[in-house]
């Protein structure tokens, strides 16, 4: 009934809230839209201290504003705070509660200030109803007008403070006026609401009339449950609630989850209750901790080897049924079958990454590979095909445009022959994420979790899946001899030992160098072939962390523009290794030197030449050139990095960035 009376006051309005995608996107955009992280408690503990805990777990997410709401004594008590985690943290210092339950959050937001009154928790007018979000609520601009127009107020720009009003209408509008006594009355309310949000999101809503009661709810955005005893927790990412249970239960699309001390209840949006069980969760605390380093980053970057160790057992050793391959992936042979070509989307560094699996799929398989921006592809994609596999590539699993890219083209698939529909495979760090409910086939690759919100570890082991893949399809279509593979496989297990070499003497020459360059403006990072992604890599973890302008470009165009921008200020970082482009690297590296610019050389150790034509060696192990990108990225994440720990800056959470790009 109540969905009724909300239903047609919409449709009666209707026409003046139709705008135009266009229209609608910019205004999103000016909106303070979110993407972040969430969490929730309920049990016997101070919720206050668990949120806390949960939210410096996730502040990777975001961290522009945070706050949390808890109930106690009939009300809804909310504490927000502008800034990272510590501004809130000091704030509820001075406020003692001693609630069972409550909700938490992190921000990031796309645009609009970071001020507090947009930060999360949001209220209905009535301060009954809390709610924090992460996603996009579509629609909220006319959900907002409606809502107004029938007496609520508005304090923040953002869409996520639409629901709240949403959900306390329909909770106006239940059949039975005692709240008490419709225990489920506050789970139906938001089911209504939630029928009414267009968008991708998941949720965590408390209500002062309901305090026993903790609702979640799933809608392409993460979001799993943590079963305790006799306490329940949700969070966006399993970190927040791993010191506290193993036992986790990711809720899925469609699903909303109602957790009261006494258990768990799972319905999907039509009401339906759901029958599922938790799983242990395979996590080791001990990854979410610095153990010893300055930064996360700084021990992501040492933990490279180990990553690839890891990734040779998993593909190289557990060998599958087909004996073309000495390799195991766990895909189907269907999805190799007559493959012509293959379209790669990704985002970052993952891009970067798929360059590198272009490469080595082109040049060992000689399957035409295309790698698009996902922002790019999703409005302009190539002509679909049966026989070509989509390739989405990204470590979180979440990041939006990638998603939507893979999802418009799963749309566009469907209706078509099975072939066209089972030809999509996803590679990511999060197979539990947003991309394993989207594709049919996933590569998990082997970093663990990453917490600095530059990715280094995390393009390693999506190198090794790109390696593991190019060499699968060329074993099964024979384009490389049996010789050459075993030769690259045992160039591949040479790989953790020379980046361990590389580490141990990179440390200290990485930082000397930092100590010279914290002041440079400008960088340029330049390489051919396989190494060329190398150099944008370089150029990114750079201005990510450290602010300075870089830019990366392939060795031979520099001659073509961005030469024209070299002076004694401007360093030159070249990526150098024997191979089929050594010549031409070092002759541009000359070119570079010719307009006094100094020259920095990532070369293998002992090289004669190198050393007499860059003013400074950052060596690496010699490696074969196809093996180089897992060596020469090392250095480059070791100078970014010290740079921007020499300028003092926040190196796991640089400025105006998040890990998981959820917003498109
Ligand atoms: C990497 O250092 C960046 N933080 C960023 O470019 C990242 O790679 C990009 O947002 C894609 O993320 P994904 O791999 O999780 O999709």
């Amino acid at each position: 009934m109540a969905e009724g009376v909300i239903y047609s006051l919409f449709s009666l309005q209707k026409s003046e809230f139709v705008l135009t995608t266009i229209l609608d996107l910019i205004i999103l955009k000016k909106s303070g839209v979110t993407m972040c992280g969430i969490v929730g408690y309920i049990g016997t503990q101070a919720a206050t201290d668990i949120l806390l805990a949960g939210l410096e777990k996730l502040e990777y997410r975001g961290y522009d504003s945070a706050g949390i709401a808890t109930v106690w004594e009939g009300e809804v008590n909310c504490v927000r705070a502008k800034g990272k985690l510590h501004n809130l943290r000091s704030k509820l210092e001075q406020i003692e509660t001693p609630a069972q339950i409550g909700i938490g959050h992190t921000r990031w937001a796309t645009h609009g200030k970071p001020e507090e009154y947009n930060a999360h928790p949001h209220m209905d007018t009535a301060k009954r109803v809390a709610v924090v979000q992460n996603g996009i609520i579509e629609n909220y601009r006319e959900l907002r007008e409606v809502l107004k127009g029938k007496g609520h107020q508005f304090l923040s720009e953002t869409d996520t403070e639409v629901i709240p009003h949403l959900i306390a209408e329909f909770l106006k509008n239940l059949p039975t006026s005692s709240p008490s006594s419709a225990s489920s009355g506050f789970l139906d309310a938001i089911r209504q609401a939630v029928n009414h949000l267009h968008g991708a999101f998941a949720l965590a809503v408390i209500s002062a009339d309901y305090p026993d009661e903790l609702i979640v709810v799933r809608q392409q955005a993460p979001l799993v449950i943590g079963f305790g005893q006799g306490e329940f927790f949700c969070a966006s990412d399993t970190p927040a609630i791993a010191s506290y249970t193993r036992a986790v239960l990711p809720l899925e699309n469609g699903e909303i989850a109602r957790l009261t001390p006494l258990g768990v209840e799972i319905y999907n949006f039509a009401g339906d209750r759901l029958k599922k069980q938790p799983r242990l969760l395979n996590y080791n605390p001990a990854m979410v901790e610095k153990q010893g380093f300055k930064h996360f980053m700084l021990k992501e970057i040492h933990e490279q080897p180990g990553v690839v160790t890891a990734s040779l057992e998993a593909y190289f050793t557990n060998l599958g049924e087909s004996s073309e391959s000495p390799i195991n992936l766990g895909l189907p042979a269907s999805l190799y079958n007559d493959l012509e070509q293959i379209q790669i989307v990704a985002c970052g560094t993952s891009w970067h990454a798929a360059l590198i699996g272009k490469y080595l799929i082109e040049q060992l398989a000689g399957i035409s590979t295309q790698v698009h921006y996902a922002s790019e592809y999703r409005y302009a994609p190539s002509p679909v095909t049966a026989n070509t596999l989509i390739i989405g590539v990204t470590q979180s699993g979440e990041t939006a445009d990638t998603l939507a890219a893979l999802a418009m083209e799963k749309e566009r698939r469907q209706g078509k022959e099975p072939k066209y529909q089972a030809r999509l495979l996803g590679i990511t760090n999060r197979p539990e994420s947003g991309l394993g409910h989207l594709v049919p086939h996933i590569i998990s690759t082997l970093a663990g979790i990453e917490i600095g919100v530059a990715a280094t570890k995390t393009f390693t082991a999506q190198l090794m899946a790109f390696y593991a893949l190019a060499l699968d399809l060329a074993a099964r279509r024979q384009t490389v001899s049996k010789d050459i593979l075993e030769k690259i496989i045992n160039g591949l297990w040479q790989i953790p030992k020379q980046i361990e070499a590389t580490l141990e003497s990179q440390e200290h020459l990485t930082e000397q160098l930092a100590h010279e360059f914290a002041e440079t403006q400008d960088f340029i990072f330049v390489g051919r072939g396989i190494n060329f992604p190398i150099a944008l890599e370089g150029a990114l973890k750079l201005k990510e962390i450290s602010y300075i302008h870089a830019e990366g470009y392939p060795a031979g165009e520099m001659k073509h523009g961005p030469i024209a921008l070299l002076d004694a200020k401007v360093p030159v970082v070249a990526i150098a290794i024997p191979g089929s482009v050594y010549e031409k690297v070092i002759s541009n590296a000359q070119e570079a030197k010719a307009r006094d610019s100094r020259l920095i050389g990532v070369t293998p150790v002992n090289d004669g030449e190198a050393a007499e034509i860059f003013n400074d060696l950052l060596p690496v192990s010699h490696v074969d050139e196809l093996l180089s990108p897992l060596l020469t990225v090392v250095p480059l994440q070791l100078l970014a990095y010290h740079i921007a720990a020499r300028r003092g800056l926040d190196v796991d959470q640089p400025r105006n960035l998040a890990k998981s790009v959820t917003v498109e």
